[in-house]
């Protein structure tokens, strides 16, 4: 477990692009900021008088769950631990966990394991007057979870390990299954990780059935070196030269290339790709209800959500005031697939318990 330290930063905020109905809602928000005592803690109104300590179980890279929990116990003083799970591991501790939980609230992770969790009874409705600002199609219209940041899945491909092969870069899901990339491609396990379950689940919604995508997913398999824990780990495998392709969120490809992988580029495959919603949860039973409802106020702002650009996290955010970086991937420029993260969250254990079986072991806990 990490705690938190002390260390807050104010990140100015911007307007998001293309979005003209929020302009209104921007005014609202600047009103509330400009009538507030401190800066960001107007920006999700958050109570003074806060009490107690929260753990919370966070999906996305370390260095944001580190920047969140350092930022909200330095505007809260809320002692605030968290712990880093990939979002099956964070499911499977909290069915693990049952009505004793370990944790107060999840923030970050794809949403299907959410949904997982929400439909095991591990999560509590809050009603955040956040979600006001949010658009209906990224928050659970009961309350079970709220959007933060949605994204792409990509292939993101090592250019001089492609040359070395003679390949290009791959523009469709059938070019991963090329036979020069035998041992060259690399995922996490959809068991552990919703960027690996996002891409299984991907597979059915373009393939039309659980069969056809398992038919191409044992193809797909031929091909691939290890599979991960973590959903973004197989981008820093492409950009040491270890494998020619990773598939990952577009945002973890440009997260490494940000990060120095020089080599690393950033391709989709034309018949479209799958994506996710990014969300924060309180959780069922928590004993620190008022301090978890103020987290997930200040996780919907602008102040929290803007932290992700700032330590090198380029989701595209979901407040309507929040930062619109430039190295954020657009999504209207990205041919997306109908997903439904519904049931998606529903097949979750089911078809990870096949992959398991028919595809691949869950890799160890040092992998
Ligand atoms: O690294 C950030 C991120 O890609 C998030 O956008 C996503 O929600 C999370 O990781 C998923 O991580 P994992 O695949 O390890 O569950």
């Amino acid at each position: 477990m990490h705690s938190a330290s002390h260390t807050h930063r104010t990140v100015a905020s911007g307007s998001r692009k293309g979005r003209a109905a929020l302009a209104a809602m921007g005014v609202a928000a600047l009103a509330l900021t400009a009538c507030g005592s401190g800066e960001d803690t107007a920006s999700a109104n958050l109570p003074d008088d806060l009490e107690g300590s929260l753990t919370v179980v966070c999906s996305p890279a370390e260095e944001l769950c580190a920047a969140w929990a350092d930022a909200f116990e330095a505007e809260t003083g809320v002692q605030t631990n968290y712990v880093r799970l990939s979002a099956g591991e964070a499911a499977a501790r909290l069915q693990a966990g049952g009505s004793t939980p370990e944790f107060d609230v999840w923030h970050g992770g794809t949403v299907d394991a959410f949904i997982a969790a929400m439909d095991d009874d591990l999560l509590a409705p809050y009603d955040s007057p956040q979600r006001a600002e949010l658009e209906a199609d990224v928050i659970d219209e009961d309350g079970y979870w709220s959007g933060i940041y949605v994204g792409a899945l990509g292939f993101c491909s090592n250019q001089s390990r492609l040359d070395e092969l003679g390949i290009d870069a791959p523009e469709s899901w059938d070019d991963l299954l090329a036979e020069e990339l035998q041992g060259e491609v690399m995922m996490a396990h959809p068991s552990t990780s919703g960027t690996a379950y996002t891409a299984l689940w991907t597979q059915v919604e373009r393939l039309g059935s659980e069969e056809a995508a398992f038919d191409y997913m044992r193809d797909f398999n031929r091909n691939v070196l290890q599979y991960t824990r973590s959903g973004s780990a197989p981008a820093q495998s492409a950009g040491r030269g270890e494998v020619a392709v990773s598939l990952v969120f577009a945002h973890d490809c440009i997260s490494h290339q940000e990060e120095g992988f020089e080599d690393l580029v950033l391709s989709f495959p034309a018949e479209g790709t799958g994506h996710e919603t990014g969300a924060v949860a309180m959780i069922n039973g928590t004993q620190n209800e008022e301090a978890a409802q103020a987290y997930i106020d200040w996780a919907l702002s602008p102040a929290a959500q803007d932290l992700g650009p700032e330590v090198g996290a380029f989701q595209v955010l979901t407040h309507p005031d929040a930062v619109d970086d430039e190295r954020m991937v657009s999504m209207d420029d990205i041919e997306l697939i109908d997903y439904d993260f519904a049931e998606a969250g529903e097949h979750r254990s089911d078809l990870t318990q096949r992959f398991d079986e028919e595809i691949a072991d869950e890799p160890a806990e040092d992998d």
